[in-house]
């Protein structure tokens, strides 16, 4: 059910808890046009904003995620350009959203497209999903946090092999390094069930304790280990003021399903 219409992105509703948003620019790999972009910003808020929705799918189509930002766009762009514009900057309102982003990623996921993967909580990839920042190739380097998020998650050596040769690595590569929790079965359009599920699964949880878990695993990567710690158990500690929290308890001490009520 689409709820929404948009030109470059497709939002719909395969749960009634589940956003799925779908890039759709199928002719250019979907690549990652401005408009594009300000167009996935707009739906990410609106289903951040919508309190039905407890978790988000992001996908492409079979072929590709998205083969990166939009190279015939940049092409004639002259630094004056992108910096009085702050090019890229708008892509950092993805990793402000709250509620958990499954990446589900089949064939390309390449520069801008690798490190869009990378923003978000989970990266699910099917057997065909390639992932690489091939920047190197056009003269430039990752602009959209590739280097910097690669780097805290596969270590120097392998962000310094992809990010200096562009060589592509396989989904069972990106699986062995840790950049994607898991690759799953083969066969069209499977990566994203199994995506829906799993924000389904998500979706069943108090969203309130849902948020501050993805908001305290993502301190990690910003925090030093006290500092992190420190932040961890002050959240634990605000959600004993949740309704939330009285009800999963209540609920196992009374050997039954909670029933979350979000507040
Ligand atoms: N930008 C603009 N158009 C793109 C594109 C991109 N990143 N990637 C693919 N396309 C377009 C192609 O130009 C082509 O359009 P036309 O039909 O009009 O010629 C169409 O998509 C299909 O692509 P191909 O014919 O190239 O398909 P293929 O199957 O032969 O090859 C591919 C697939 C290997 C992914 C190849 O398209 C490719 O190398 N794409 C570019 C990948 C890349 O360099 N990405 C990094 C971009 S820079 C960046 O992202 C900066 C950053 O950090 C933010």
């Amino acid at each position: 059910r689409r709820f929404m219409s948009y030109t470059h992105v497709l939002v719909t509703r395969p749960e009634p808890a589940v956003a799925l948003i779908t890039l759709n620019r199928p002719k250019a790999l979907n690549a990652l046009s401005s408009p594009l972009f300000s167009e996935l910003n707009q739906a990410l808020q609106v289903v951040d904003a919508d309190d039905a929705v407890g978790a988000i799918v992001l996908t492409g189509s079979d072929k590709a995620f998205a083969a990166g930002a939009d190279i015939k766009e940049m092409q004639d762009k002259t630094y004056a350009n992108v910096f009085k514009n702050r090019f890229l900057e708008d892509w950092t309102l993805l990793s402000k959203i709250r509620k958990p982003i499954i990446a589900a990623v089949s064939g390309y996921a390449l520069g801008g497209g690798c490190e869009l993967a990378l923003m978000c909580d989970i990266i699910l990839a099917s057997p065909t999903a390639k992932f690489g920042q091939p920047e190197i190739n056009l003269g430039v380097i990752p602009g959209g946090g590739g280097s910097q998020r690669l780097a805290q998650i596969v270590g120097k050596s392998r962000t310094m092999e992809m990010v200096l040769t562009g060589r592509t690595i396989s989904a069972q590569e990106a699986e062995r390094w840790g950049m994607v929790s898991r690759v799953v079965g083969d066969g069209e359009g499977q990566v994203v069930k199994e995506a829906v599920e799993m924000a389904n699964t998500i979706a069943s949880k108090s969203q309130i304790a849902v948020q501050a878990a993805k908001e305290v695993v993502n301190a990690a990567y910003e925090l030093n280990l006290a500092e992190g710690l420190h932040f961890e158990r002050r959240i634990f500690y605000g959600l004993f003021a949740t309704n939330d929290q009285k009800e999963g308890m209540a609920a196992f001490t009374e050997k039954r399903k909670p029933e979350f009520t979000h507040s």
